[in-house]
């Protein structure tokens, strides 16, 4: 397994160019299932993930093939097997995504249930419960989703709370099914208005995507596009807390600052200094972080998957955070392996109180997912001393090339290949 050796206390100057979001890559992937023509998409990350989604994919029989850097097409004319297996769902729980195209286009599908992980238990009720409202016949067998409709029906469903990849499966099974799906309660992330408009350019018919009750009409067929995959504003996020914990000026190119609006506002009251174009946004910071509380919610509130990020900066800042985890229960992974580096947090429930301490200190820590890894990064950049990070395999899931943009903007951050035998 790959780790990561950072020496802290580099100063981050330069641009960054950041890559599509991998959180809208992976539906947009799996609604190739929809149609037999052929879909163009650029500005696709190359990540693990990705990888993973094109596995599963190709055992189905879908054609993939990739052209210019960062440019994908696939075709999902010759299907051959409806089923996705545990040993590529268990690596990867957005593998539940092909469940409503698979059911929408073909009628059946069998896939893996994911089981827990390590941020939480993260069940799929709401998306079998949305399926059966729209008519599936669906049992757990085996360790399997096992789903059957002749069609799918329009059905107004209204879930039990706010969820992302349960959104995004219902409206890829109610873009094929008959008559007028209404998804009430519906998540509002900028991945999911990605998604409608590949669909509509698919020929779906949506509206009302980007707020909470998304109108569908199904359509008997859809046909192939061209689309490109919106910004990833968890890694644009992630780049902006590395400058206001190490200090510098850095400006990313190929950004969506208008889906950032509560990560901007928290770092802003940090102290770092922003500017934003349209599709770009300098981060400037020239002092000691000041603490910042905040608390997760679903989109436009300040993502659960930016909280360990702004952990991070808030351990060497001025004065003491309260953050409170609100998506996930078990979110908090990465405080353990802050605290390795001197940081001083306590845990109550779902809630940290961080007070700031001058500096961190270079230690070896373990990556435990993500974005947890992607706090690691952060603090140790800032870290006074040599900062050592194993599993970073959890990074490569989500960040394309990090340490290589990182190095560019003046990071002393080192890959060490470890073979896995
Ligand atoms: N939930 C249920 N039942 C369901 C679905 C969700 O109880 O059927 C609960 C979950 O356990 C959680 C909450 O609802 O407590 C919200 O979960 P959600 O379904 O929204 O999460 P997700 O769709 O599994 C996506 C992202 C995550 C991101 C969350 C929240 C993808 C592929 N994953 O997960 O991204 O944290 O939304 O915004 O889009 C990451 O990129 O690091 C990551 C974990």
């Amino acid at each position: 397994m790959d780790k990561l050796i950072i020496t802290g206390g580099n100063r981050l100057h330069g641009e960054v160019v950041i890559s599509g979001a991998k959180n809208a890559a992976l539906p947009i992937l799996c609604a190739s299932l929809l149609t037999a023509d052929t879909l163009h998409l650029s500005n696709v990350p190359s990540l693990k993930d990705i990888s993973t989604t094109l596995k599963l994919l190709a055992q189905m029989g879908v054609q993939s093939q990739w052209g210019n850097p960062a440019e994908l097409t696939l075709n999902a004319a010759n299907v051959t097997s409806l089923e996705a297996p545990y040993e590529l769902v268990k690596t990867m729980r957005a593998s539940i995504l092909v469940l409503g195209p698979l059911l929408a286009r073909f009628g059946e599908a069998r896939v893996s249930l994911p089981g827990g992980c390590a941020i939480g238990q993260r069940p799929v009720d709401q998306h079998i419960k949305g399926l059966t409202a729209m008519g599936a016949e669906i049992r757990i067998e085996h360790g399997f989703v096992i789903a059957r409709a002749k069609r799918l029906k329009g059905a107004t469903i209204r879930t039990d709370m706010v969820t992302v990849t349960g959104t995004e499966n219902l409206l890829m099974a109610a873009v094929l099914a008959e008559g007028r799906t209404i998804l009430e309660n519906a998540a509002r992330e900028p991945e999911i208005t990605d998604l409608a408009e590949l669909l509509i350019k698919m020929g779906a018919r949506i509206q009302g995507h980007g707020t909470d009750r998304i109108i569908i009409d199904g359509v008997e067929r859809l046909h192939g596009a061209k689309h490109r995959i919106v910004a990833d504003r968890i890694e644009a996020g992630t780049f902006l807390c590395a400058v206001g914990a190490a200090g510098g000026d850095i400006t990313l190119r190929h950004a969506a600052p208008d889906t950032m609006g509560a990560v901007l506002d928290k770092l802003q009251e940090a102290g770092v200094s922003i500017e934003c174009g349209p599709d770009w946004i300098r981060g400037h910071m020239n002092q000691r972080p000041k603490a910042v509380g905040f608390r997760t919610y679903e989109y436009p509130a300040f993502p659960t998957d930016m909280q360990a990020q702004l952990m991070a900066l808030n351990t060497i800042a001025d004065g003491t955070a309260v953050i409170a985890e609100n998506i996930f229960e078990n979110r908090f992974m990465h405080v353990q392996e802050l605290r390795r580096m001197g940081a001083n947090i306590d845990i109550d429930g779902h809630t940290a109180v961080v007070k700031g301490i001058p500096e961190l200190s270079g230690a070896t820590v373990m990556a435990t997912d993500l974005r947890a890894s992607a706090s690691l990064v952060i603090a140790g950049l800032a870290a006074s001393g040599q900062t050592t990070i194993e599993r970073i395999y959890h990074l490569d899931r989500g960040y394309e090339h990090m340490e290589v943009k990182l190095r560019q903007i003046g990071a002393d951050i080192q890959r060490i290949k470890q073979d896995p035998a």
